[in-house]
């Protein structure tokens, strides 16, 4: 008879309840697919989770049990964290286990480590579920597009960010009421600020970046901005003048360098990335042979993320008695080249500035020749009537791609003029387009 392939969960919180659930319910399906049955022979977590029946199984409060159990083949690592997980997988790997984990930081912070110690060891470490959940991106990039030179990824991976945005965009609601409902529905991060600021993005956008490219994972090089500064009224400027903002992770490859960059973004209402809402994620990719492709999907929640996991095991209990050269390289590539990442400032993008100044003849021509000085191009402009009590009005530009080192050097003397009241607004706007 076929043995089963025994795996251990650690970690039973949201991730690890539907990673059983699938494992209980779709077993059967699950055997047919791989040929054995797959088997949780141990759960290691400080409480019991309400939404899994648990009372045949093993359960031990002490998560290092899991990582050193003979009987297990797959350690799950669904804990969260860096420091404890980090101790944890290394602990399997020391015991001759496949790792497979839904932590982002982990791998975006300590992935180059954890790989070394899986390949000295002859394990594999797997971690679909770590990116935009459900979807399976990392497949797609590792082995789908093989035969691309990736040019660029934009991604909203994000579920939390996202559905902020979207509500603040349908509804007109308040950012920090929107934020309260994300959390109770369990889609932020134990500490939201990591969605809002964009750290949960950054980790996941290195991770993308890494396999997309073949470069070392470098999560301390991307450049992060959150979502906390936009406001009602320039998501309804935005959509004015055809564009929405969303939350956007961006890694391209240029002959510069390789752009690592999180931060708002207008994209035109046009793309079909622009229209993805609520707490679905999507990740846009450009590869030179096969041009765009969209990936879409939830980004978060129990199953979904569940669903990665398990394809994860599913993967792993099909090559466990194979041999391990022949297996994915754990960034998709065998060897990885040491790319530089450039800083923010030697970045091309196209800008949305909204400029506060008080309504006096000649303002406008002011500022757009300080623009023209560096010299950057204006797109589009738009006055507005206040939107609030008090002497200043808004002044919306867009404006061509310029690099942002001139365009700090614009606004630095657009905010210096008498007129220009409050900190100026600069949003980044990015085409997206095919070529
Ligand atoms: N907090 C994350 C999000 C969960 O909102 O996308 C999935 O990584």
């Amino acid at each position: 008879m076929v043995k089963s392939v025994r795996v251990g969960l650690a970690g039973f919180g949201t991730v690890g309840s539907g990673t059983f659930n699938i494992l209980t319910r779709n077993g059967l399906e699950i055997a047919r697919r791989v040929g054995r049955s797959i088997e949780v022979t141990q759960i290691g977590a400080r409480r019991d989770n309400p939404n899994c029946d648990t009372s045949n199984y093993d359960m031990t409060r002490d998560i290092f049990d899991v990582a050193k159990n003979p009987n297990i083949d797959i350690l799950v690592e669904l804990i969260g964290g860096t420091t404890v997980a980090k101790e944890l997988v290394l602990l399997a790997i020391e015991n001759g286990k496949h790792v497979v984990t839904a932590n982002k930081a982990l791998i975006a912070e300590h992935g180059n480590e954890i790989f070394a110690a899986a390949n000295r060891k002859g394990v594999s470490v797997l971690y679909e579920a770590a990116v935009a959940g459900g979807i399976p991106i990392i497949k797609a990039l590792r082995e789908g597009l093989a035969a691309n030179r990736i040019e660029w990824i934009a991604g909203i991976i994000n579920g939390t960010g996202n559905f902020i945005l979207t509500e603040m965009q349908e509804k007109g609601r308040e950012f920090s009421d929107v934020l309260s409902e994300a959390q109770a529905l369990g889609y932020a991060e134990a500490d939201p600020s990591f969605d809002v600021e964009g750290i949960d993005a950054a980790h996941k956008l290195a991770i993308i970046s890494s396999i997309a490219f073949g470069i070392p994972l470098q999560f301390d090089s991307v450049y992060t901005e959150g979502i906390s500064q936009i406001t009602p009224a320039d998501i309804e400027y935005a959509d004015q003048l055809g564009y929405r903002i969303k939350h956007l992770g961006m890694t391209r490859k240029s002959e510069n360098g390789i752009e690592l960059r999180v931060h708002p973004t207008l994209i035109s209402k046009n793309r079909l990335i622009a229209n993805v809402n609520g707490v679905m994620n999507a990740v846009l990719v450009k590869g030179d042979a096969v041009g765009p492709t969209l990936y879409y999907g939830a980004g978060a929640g129990d199953e979904a993320t569940g669903s990665a996991v398990v394809a994860d095991i599913v993967d792993l209990a099909r090559s466990l008695d194979g041999n391990p050269d022949q297996n994915v390289p754990s960034l998709g590539f065998v060897k990885t080249e040491d790319t530089s990442i450039l800083p923010i400032d030697l970045i091309y993008t196209c800008y949305y500035l909204r400029i506060e100044v008080e309504e006096r003849p000649g303002v406008l021509a002011e500022i757009t020749k300080i623009l023209s000085e560096q010299n950057i191009s204006i797109e589009a402009v738009l006055q507005k009537e206040t939107h609030k009590k008090g002497r200043l009005i808004p002044i919306i530009i867009l404006t061509h791609r310029v690099l942002e080192k001139d365009m700090n050097k614009a606004i630095t003397k657009i905010q210096a003029l008498d007129e220009v009241g409050e900190e100026i607004t600069r949003i980044r706007l990015e085409y997206l387009d095919a070529d």
